[in-house]
């Protein structure tokens, strides 16, 4: 089979790396890929979301699969553009894809059928919102949010009533974030630990892929700006079997089957970013892709053929026996360019690679890279994913740490503390 992978972050470099080791795979294409999917893969110079010109792509070379990595092409209807041409995708179409891209939509859907989530209020415009805010109905903190796609920025958690208001004049009135803040969401804040609960279905049955936890927060102790992910393990270790089910039958199942009676059946990857709090999981927002790091902890962990459980997918027929995975935990750990999530430079070069890929169990995913010249050099904010899987997480996370310093760019840091985890609260 020919495979083109659209997307050019590590989730995608892990995506890849997996399709790669089925002996399904004849060849691999990446769109627009990164400097180490240039290493197993023939880099294809369009971007991600140039749907057009992907199209005329797989349709020239006859791409027997595409893989989607992010959510923008997915809500822009790359899926439903290749199915017109007779091309198999794996993703959702532009409607089921609705459920990341409106905020929205996302809450009142599950207002509509009692899928667990913060109250919330929606604001069309500012004084709509600056009453809302001021009407008691929501304490502090409280979280607003765009109602499009910001790239996962466009969401606030506001610590008093100035802040609240300084939020919504920056992406009511001054337009931070374009459309995507003409309407925003205010949400209650919820307090517990944070899940993101993955699974991939057909639209009607569904498997779930092992528990994973992502670190959001820039810098060690959870402390600094959020950003994309700044490492995971997997499994979680805050779900247990009990909640494992909730989670299944309160959130999973319930979503999967509304969206396929709304006439928005969901095939694809479907993410859950959950709090569990003490009345239970609840939703905080829904994704319509794999996540990024955690498909990189995954993928380590994956023992099933990945082209047969995607083609189920894509098949309408979902592969009936479990998806098979290791028992041993993985990890990984993000290093990023400085500055990051906010201002960083692109463009340094990347020594201590090469000695390092040669650990043997070491996995390095590359995200933000560029190969120029026979070097690497960073291209992004999120730079290199550096991966292990080990017996176990202790040892995982010490072979991983004992290792990077051995990397270097100008400016790099990552998060020291990726898999020490603390009790819950
Ligand atoms: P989202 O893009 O909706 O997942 O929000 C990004 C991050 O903001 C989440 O991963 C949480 O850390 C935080 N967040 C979002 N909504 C809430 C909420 N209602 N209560 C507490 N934290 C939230
Ligand atoms: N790691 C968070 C996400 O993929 O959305």
């Amino acid at each position: 089979m020919k495979i083109l992978v659209v997307g050019s972050g590590g989730r995608e470099h892990a995506l890849a790396w997996k399709l790669a080791q089925s002996p399904h795979c004849e060849q691999l294409y990446c769109a627009p890929g990164n400097g180490g999917m240039a290493q197993i893969a023939e880099i294809v110079p369009i971007e991600e979301t140039n749907i057009s010109m992907l199209a005329r792509f797989a349709e020239e070379k006859k791409i027997d699969l595409t893989v989607v990595g992010p959510e923008v092409p997915l809500a822009m209807g790359i899926v439903d553009e290749f199915e017109n041409r007779g091309l198999k995708i794996y993703g959702p179409s532009k409607k089921a894809a609705e459920i990341e891209k409106s905020k929205v939509f996302a809450k009142e859907f599950m207002k509509r059928h009692r899928i667990p989530t913060g109250r919330f209020r929606v604001a069309d415009n500012p004084d709509q919102a600056m009453k809302i805010l001021n009407s008691g109905e929501f304490e502090y903190p409280v979280v607003i949010k765009a109602e499009g796609l910001a790239a996962g920025k466009g969401v606030s958690v506001c610590a008093n009533v100035k802040r609240a208001e300084d939020t919504i004049v920056e992406m009511m009135v001054k337009k931070k974030f374009g459309p995507a803040g003409e309407r925003v969401v205010i949400e209650e804040f919820l307090r517990g630990r944070e899940v993101s609960f993955i699974v991939i279905t057909d639209g009607i049955r569904v498997q779930p892929l092992v528990t994973t936890m992502d670190h959001k927060a820039a810098y060690d102790g959870d402390k600094g700006p959020n950003t994309g992910g700044m490492g995971a393990i997997s499994p979680s270790p805050f779900v247990s079997e009990q909640l494992f089910n909730q989670i299944m039958d309160e959130i999973i199942f319930p979503t999967v089957t509304r969206l396929l009676e709304e006439g928005r059946r969901f095939k694809g990857t479907l993410y859950a970013g959950l709090m569990i709090t003490d009345d239970g999981p609840k939703v905080l927002e829904y994704n319509c892709r794999f996540g990024d790091p955690e498909t990189q902890a995954q993928m380590l962990r994956l023992e099933s053929d990945l082209v047969e459980v995607l083609m189920s997918v894509v098949d309408e027929d979902l592969l009936r026996e479990e998806i098979k995975w290791s028992s041993k935990p993985s990890g990984c750990v993000v290093l990023a360019s400085g500055g990051y999530p906010l201002k960083y430079e692109k463009g340094k070069l990347i020594t201590g690679l090469e000695e390092v890929a040669k650990v043997p169990g070491l996995v390095i995913f590359h995200a933000g890279t560029s190969f120029v010249n026979g070097q690497f050099y960073t291209n992004g904010g999120r730079v290199l994913n550096v991966c292990a899987s080990e017996p176990t997480l202790a040892q995982t996370m010490k072979k991983i740490y004992e290792h990077i310093p051995k990397i270097y760019f100008e400016g790099m840091f990552y998060r020291k503390d990726i898999g020490a985890v603390k009790e819950a609260r």
